[in-house]
């Protein structure tokens, strides 16, 4: 039988957010499977500079590349505050990176989308596992999935998924510092599989969703039964 899966190789890609932590790792296995690769970060270290609050820098990003088979967003810059400490700007910068951003990146990207295109969104876990401090996390997250049903609808036939992580070792949680080791071990306890999330998970899941021709609208979650551990 004839896999229906397309290969990335040759595939023009831009990845929002190639600079550190899941974009890079995804950035780089895709040039390892002769992939031509497009980074942007907010400073335009890594390739070219996009700003998911700043629509201009969209639309330059968008014209500057042209044509282009699929488009990766992990941008994120949470707000994990408490309902009674929440900051507007704060708040509107989580939407701007995670829900508003990839809206107008739809926007200015699925026209030039060549046939087998497709866009991949981030969520996250604690859309569905909400605790404290989590509702702007939460409620983005959440959003994210929804948005990318409704933008699949509406592009059609350009695919449109999104990928909810559990916990992953990805250089974000570093910022923890000593308490590093025992976040990753409570977010392992938290899961069916008993451990947290590496890199190539996640990595490994967005290869085969990009190549994956019959799979539109939906939200992969890749966090080792999370949401159904107890
Ligand atoms: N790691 C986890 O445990 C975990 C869990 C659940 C969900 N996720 C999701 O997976 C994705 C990647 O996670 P990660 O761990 O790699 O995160 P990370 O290391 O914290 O990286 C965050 C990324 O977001 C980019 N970003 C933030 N605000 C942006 C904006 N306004 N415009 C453009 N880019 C922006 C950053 O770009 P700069 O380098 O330019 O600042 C950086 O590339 C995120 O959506 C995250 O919410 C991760």
């Amino acid at each position: 039988m004839t896999s229906l899966s397309t290969s990335l190789s040759g595939q023009k890609i831009l990845v929002i957010g190639a600079g550190r932590g899941i974009g890079a790792a995804l950035a780089d296995r895709l040039r390892a499977e002769d992939a031509d690769v497009h980074g942007t970060t907010r400073d335009g270290r890594a390739g070219a500079r996009l700003d998911l609050g700043d629509e201009a820098s969209i639309a330059a990003v968008a014209a500057q590349l042209g044509d282009l088979d699929h488009v990766v967003m992990v941008g994120s810059d949470p707000h994990d505050a408490p309902v009674g400490s929440l900051e507007r700007d704060g708040v509107a910068r989580a939407f701007d990176a995670k829900v508003i951003g990839p809206m107008l990146v739809a926007k200015h990207v699925a026209p030039r989308l060549r046939p087998g295109g497709s866009l991949l969104l981030f969520s996250g876990v604690v859309g569905w596992r909400p605790g404290p401090s989590s509702v702007v996390k939460g409620t983005t997250n959440g959003a994210v999935s929804f948005a990318a049903a409704h933008l699949a609808a509406e592009l059609a036939p350009v695919r449109v998924n999104a990928i909810s992580p559990g916990i992953i070792d990805s250089g974000a949680w570093d910022r923890l510092g000593a308490g590093k080791t025992a976040f990753l071990e409570g977010a392992a306890a938290g899961t069916l599989v008993g451990r947290h999330g590496v890199l190539d998970d996640v990595v490994d899941a967005a290869l085969w969703l990009l190549g994956a021709g019959y799979v539109t609208g939906e939200t992969i979650h890749v966090e080792g039964g999370a949401r159904l551990a107890r």
